[in-house]
């Protein structure tokens, strides 16, 4: 079976566990790279306003296709209670391109399920969802094996 992982994280917490999932199961790994700013304070700050506004933003050209693979796993954090915009943008840029997608965030502790809510609105439903805290990614501290099955 052909996986894709998709990600998009800010300070490399989603990053860390978009890697462990790839090398799990050998798939190819996007990370998704807005053309929008989002570091720093001031990025801080944009961030948590456009997420909550669910802006649209433009992202930098995509290597891989989506629509070429059984499996697509997207993930990135919950930004202000909901899924950071980058990410949403994603879904929305490769809307109809989802055969089977799983959906994987990290946040400090709370906006998982709203978060999930917002993906699927945009995309398909998911046929799996896992949801660490930044602690739990950090620590290593969890078991991709459900998630992955
Ligand atoms: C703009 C912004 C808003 C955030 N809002 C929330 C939130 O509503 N709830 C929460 O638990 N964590 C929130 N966080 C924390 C991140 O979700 C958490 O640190 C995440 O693991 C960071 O992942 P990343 O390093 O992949 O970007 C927020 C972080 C940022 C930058």
């Amino acid at each position: 079976m052909k996986s894709l992982v998709v990600y998009y994280s800010r300070s490399n917490i989603t990053k860390k566990l978009a890697e462990n999932i790839a090398d799990k199961i050998n798939a190819d790994i996007e990370e998704i790279i807005p053309k929008v700013n989002y570091q720093g304070k001031i990025g801080y700050a944009r961030g948590g306003k456009d997420a909550m506004r669910e802006k649209i933003i433009d992202l930098e050209n995509l290597k891989y296709d989506p629509k070429n693979y059984d499996v697509v796993y997207i993930g990135g954090p919950v930004w202000a209670g909901k899924a950071a915009n980058p990410v949403i943008s994603y879904l929305k840029q490769n809307e109809g391109n989802f055969k089977n997608i799983k959906f994987f965030l990290t946040a400090g502790s709370s906006g998982f399920e709203n978060s999930f809510k917002q993906m699927e609105n945009y995309s398909i439903k998911p046929s799996k969802t896992l949801q660490l805290t930044t602690k739990e990614v950090k620590k290593e501290d969890y078991n991709l094996d459900s998630f992955l099955e």
